[in-house]
């Protein structure tokens, strides 16, 4: 096989940890193991992005190597043969080479120690299914067994053998994170295996599932992994009601510029009803905080409260205590009124706070607790009505609020 050798990459793209990396290899060979580095860091150096997650692989025990390396140590999985470690703000991962059966569809696999070539084997896609070599004498030779090379070149996301996404369902929403990541396509075959297969996702709890569509939404252009999902039937999958348009498509771009997965989260579940919302909330798992949003999202579209215009107290009074991110989502997927309350209130009133610091009204004699909260009440009522406009005009309010309603 041709060799080829990628060390100026390697330099390029994670030049802060060349030194260890070689470092490593070193300690690696004077026990006689082959170390490399493996997955979606060869990918990005092979396009030339910058990384800052390393994984590296070694033939053997994983944790015994990693005592021998000068980092902190994050935490260890001996279960797994895995540990983490930190160079700066670098994540290093180090896992021993393994191979994994899957007993049967969506089960964890069963896993034993292997060399690179089988490690290699169990993975995704070709492009994630390479190595570069870090022993001092052949460090940055690339071990590219399913010539991921030529894929990565010719923009294509292949699988490795046609039982992947049966093996790991979960493999059809990374494959659509990557098609959208990087603007690739599908191989024929490939394609057929994720219509095919796509119905596997019911054998994936619902946690992982949802921790995929939450890497979904942490990409930079979301909407075309969704308007992806829709076409090829995997949104249906993840949750039979949810379905995807031109307009929520144009909605996410209208939100690009906050690049927040709970407002993206909102957009996208803003075409359910309650009790739909609670049972995407239920089948996905989704903690407390993201759950409020979608209820939120939902609870601002069925309500009727903003559809005529409001002063801006009102709008105050109706929207306080709503996350900003359901509240724009909202703005972004209304007309008229509604729209415009709701912008009202992210853009104007939410940054308008209070002159007067927490501190500062204590020390003008407002305790803490349920009075303060009606200081801040009166206060914000006097700012959006453009009753007070400055420092002092805001001063005064305080001391006639304390003056004619005294605390307890
Ligand atoms: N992998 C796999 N099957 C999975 C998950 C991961 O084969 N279901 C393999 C792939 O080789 C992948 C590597 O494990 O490259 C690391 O996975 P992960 O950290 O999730 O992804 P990265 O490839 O690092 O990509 P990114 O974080 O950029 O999405």
């Amino acid at each position: 096989m041709e060799r080829i050798n990628l060390a100026p990459q390697i330099r390029a793209s994670i030049s802060p940890v060349e030194d260890l990396l070689r470092e490593a290899g070193k300690i690696a060979q004077a026990s006689g193991k082959r170390l490399f580095l493996v997955g979606g860091v060869v990918r990005d150096i092979l396009l030339g992005r910058k990384s800052i997650d390393i994984d590296l692989t070694i033939e053997g025990d994983a944790l015994e190597f990693a005592s021998h390396l000068p980092l902190t140590r994050i935490s260890s999985h001996p279960q797994f043969g895995t540990v983490k470690l930190k160079e700066g703000n670098i994540n290093i991962d180090i896992a021993c080479a393994r191979s994994e059966t899957y007993p049967h569809p969506g089960s964890l696999p069963q896993v034993r120690w292997s060399t690179m070539e089988e490690d290699l084997a169990r993975r995704d896609f070709t492009i994630n299914a390479m190595a570069f070599l870090l022993s001092p004498a052949d460090f940055g030779d690339l071990l590219d067994p399913y010539q991921g090379r030529r894929d990565l070149e010719e923009g294509i996301i292949r699988v490795l053998h046609k039982q992947s996404f049966q093996d790991d369902a979960t493999r059809i929403l990374r494959a659509l994170r990557y098609k959208g990541r990087f603007g690739f396509k599908f191989a024929p075959p490939t394609l057929n295996l994720v219509l095919k297969d796509r119905k596997m996702l019911h054998t994936i709890s619902g946690d992982r599932i949802r921790r995929e569509i939450e890497f979904w939404l942490r990409e930079e252009e979301p909407e075309k992994i969704f308007g992806d999902a829709h076409q090829l039937g995997v949104l249906k999958e993840i949750y039979s009601e949810l379905s995807w348009n031109e307009e929520i498509d144009l909605r996410f771009r209208k939100a690009r510029k906050f690049k927040n997965s709970s407002l993206y989260l909102a957009l996208l579940t803003y075409q359910l009803s309650l009790p739909q919302g609670e049972e995407f909330i239920r089948l996905l798992k989704f903690p407390r905080q993201q759950a409020k949003v979608i209820r939120e999202i939902i609870t601002l579209k069925e309500s009727k409260h903003l559809e005529s215009p409001a002063s801006p107290y009102v709008v105050w009074e109706i929207l306080q205590g709503y996350s900003w991110q359901a509240v724009y989502a909202f703005c972004l997927s209304q007309e008229g009124p509604a729209s415009h309350n709701a912008k009202l209130y992210v853009e104007e009133l939410l940054p308008k706070s209070p002159f007067l610091s927490g501190r500062e009204l204590k020390e003008r004699g407002v305790p803490p607790g349920p009075y303060m909260g009606k200081m801040l009440q009166r206060i914000r009522k006097a700012r959006f009505s453009g009753e007070v406009k400055t420092p002092e005009e805001e001063k005064k309010v305080v001391e006639d609020f304390l003056r004619s309603f005294p605390p307890p």
